[in-house]
């Protein structure tokens, strides 16, 4: 399924389970440093976009666009592998959990994105290879694993596509997170039973429905087994948990 029509399906009451998470947009505040104007890329509903900059935000699902607050900037109807701006022409580029849906664009996308920067690009992402081994995933759905395995490129991969002057950072996941992201669900296995903050997640919603119907069924089960705590439990007194999340921030060589 194209992009642009996969978010017209699949972003219908996004914005509600899936707030922008302060401790996450800190850091991306932080990482902007003193930019004064910032390209947002797959902007979705505005969270983490920055509000004391001038932004572009480009983003080309109608139905994510629709959810941006009044006062955040009109979103620009745009694709990340063909950004309508010309070279360095932002303080700093940003996209935050939508590279893996550029599909076979994501090495022009990054491209682009180190094109219209003058200086920082930053990206949060997850590493594969560490939120594969989450619980939900590595016991429950093996499905998303592989998924991402495919369309989340590696640290490594990013790294060669944005430069040697590139660092990652673990972004270890709040337990009280309010930005319900699929890594959020590390402490909180009842949101799988839950429609709105499941469909939120583009890890569930890009599942077969028999594939979802498998993981409540079996985590419904488990929970009320006492299996899942007996096994995970210990998890719910953690504060943070590394499901993967990254934040790269790479500045021009
Ligand atoms: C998981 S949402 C993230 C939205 C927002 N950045 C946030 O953190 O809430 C992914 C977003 O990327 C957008 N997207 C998907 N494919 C894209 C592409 N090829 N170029 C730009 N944005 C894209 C989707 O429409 C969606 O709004």
């Amino acid at each position: 399924m194209q992009a642009r029509a996969r978010y017209d399906r699949i972003g219908h009451g996004y914005a509600a389970t899936r707030r922008e998470e302060p401790r996450f947009m800190e850091r991306i505040a932080a990482a902007l440093g003193d930019a004064g104007s910032v390209v947002n890329v797959g902007a979705g509903a505005g969270a983490y976009e920055p509000r004391d900059r001038y932004v572009i935000a480009i983003e080309p699902s109608g139905v994510m666009a629709a959810q941006r607050p009044r006062d955040r900037a009109p979103a620009v109807r745009a694709m990340a592998h063909e950004l309508p701006l010309h070279d360095q022409s932002v303080d700093a580029a940003m996209s935050v959990l939508s590279l893996h849906h550029w599909d076979e664009h994501r090495e022009q996308g990054i491209r682009e994105l180190r094109r219209v920067s003058r200086g920082p690009v930053i990206l949060l992402t997850y590493d594969p290879d560490v939120s594969a081994a989450m619980w939900l995933m590595a016991d429950y759905l093996p499905e998303v694993a592989e998924l991402d395995r495919r369309i989340f490129p590696s640290m490594q991969t990013l790294v060669d596509w944005l430069g040697d002057r590139t660092r990652v950072e673990p972004l270890p996941v709040p337990r009280d997170t309010c930005d319900w992201m699929l890594g959020s669900f590390w402490a909180h296995p009842e949101r799988v039973l839950d429609a709105s903050a499941r469909n939120a997640t583009s890890g569930f919603a890009r599942m077969d429905p028999d594939v979802v119907d498998r993981v409540i069924t079996t985590v419904r089960r488990d929970l009320e087994s006492g299996i899942w705590d007996m096994r995970h439990g210990e998890l719910r007194s953690l504060e943070t948990y590394d499901s993967g999340l990254r934040l790269l921030v790479s500045h021009p060589s």
